[in-house]
């Protein structure tokens, strides 16, 4: 197989990349570079800089490069900036994939591995969230994603291609300090940034209904999101019917001052006082996966723990701000 991998020179696009290419499948990348960096890729892996949207950049990467797999991970996914830009977003998540699958349906292309979010559940009310827990986006970056798993799964039904889409949970971490996590904004990247800038860092609200009032998330090493790429890869390729809805985490809840008091530790800051202001809104309390479908589909698990994905961001943190 060819994989053309889409949004391969961005944070966990990369990441994928680096974890096919080991696992020894053959790949190109198209991206169009807007967050991404040429430098993320290995060696000898091409790169096509073009966008999803432009059909005939898609018609010729595929032709050339004989592609017969796409993971689809190009796509904006900032949730605010989704609430102030929703036509930019539909048309990025939404008519870029489906001018993506328009491409692959008509090159015969059939296998497609979808990039989803836990932001399709919106505020899910459950203890831990399985693939059946009810999709109710509260956000357009949310709503962009649920409609594209529409979208791939309907194109798989309809033309034949296997498919599977991965709810990511909070990514955090990093394989080399290289491919760290610059330009995210989330969490672990924030609180490194106000602590450089000589700033504590925020905690957006500590009245929410858990433990310490802090919100719960599963945070999931970039590591183990590319190896699960790699799982499913695999799979999809040994079964043309494959329809797969598969959340990425690792089940376990870790609260935000958890994850401050592990950012304490981790980088040495014996200082730091985390400053709590107003609730963000639209953040929901807890969000925490069942990964049990994963593991009896793809024997999948994740393997880094909450620990190594601080002190591998911290790594890459260090070595762009010296
Ligand atoms: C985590 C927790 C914040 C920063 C969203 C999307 C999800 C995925 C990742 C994209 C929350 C708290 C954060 C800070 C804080 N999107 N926080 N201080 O909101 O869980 O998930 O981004 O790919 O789909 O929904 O992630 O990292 O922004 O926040 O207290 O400086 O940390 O309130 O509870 P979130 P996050």
């Amino acid at each position: 197989m060819t994989w053309l991998i889409t949004g391969g020179a961005g944070f966990i696009g990369s990441h994928v990349v680096k974890a096919m290419a080991e696992g020894g499948e053959r790949i190109v990348v198209l991206d169009d570079l807007s967050t991404g960096r040429a430098e993320r890729l290995p060696d000898g892996v091409p790169l096509e800089v073009g966008t999803v949207l432009d059909r005939d950049v898609v018609d010729r990467v595929l032709a050339e490069h004989a592609v017969t797999g796409i993971v689809h991970i190009a796509g904006k996914k900032q949730v605010a900036e989704s609430v102030a830009k929703p036509l930019h977003y539909y048309r990025e998540n939404v008519e870029g994939l489906r001018t993506l699958l328009e491409a692959a349906a008509d090159a015969g292309v059939a296998r497609f591995l979808f990039s989803s979010s836990a932001a399709v559940y919106g505020m899910p009310d459950v203890d831990l969230v399985t693939e059946a827990t009810p999709c109710a986006p509260i956000n357009p970056y949310g709503e962009t994603k649920l409609a594209g798993e529409w979208l791939v799964t309907a194109t798989g039904r309809t033309h034949g291609m296997a498919t599977a889409s991965l709810r990511y949970f909070n990514v955090a971490g990093a394989a080399t300090p290289e491919l760290g996590d610059d330009g995210v904004f989330n969490l672990v990247p924030m609180v490194f940034e106000r602590l450089t800038a000589g700033e504590q860092p925020l905690v957006f609200g500590d009245d929410y209904p858990t433990p310490d009032g802090t919100c719960i998330r599963d945070y999931i090493h970039v590591e183990d999101i590319a190896s699960a790429h790699v799982a499913a890869a695999r799979r999809l390729a040994a079964d043309p019917t494959a329809s797969l809805v598969l959340n990425i985490g690792r089940g376990e809840g870790v609260s935000v001052t958890e994850m401050v008091g592990l950012i304490q530790d981790v980088t040495g800051r014996t200082d730091i006082k985390p400053h709590v202001t107003d609730r963000r809104p639209g953040d929901p309390a807890r969000v925490v996966a069942s990964a049990d479908r994963i593991r009896e589909e793809l024997g999948w698990s994740a393997r880094h723990g909450v620990r190594e994905m601080v002190e591998s961001a911290w790594a890459g943190w260090r070595l762009r701000h010296p």
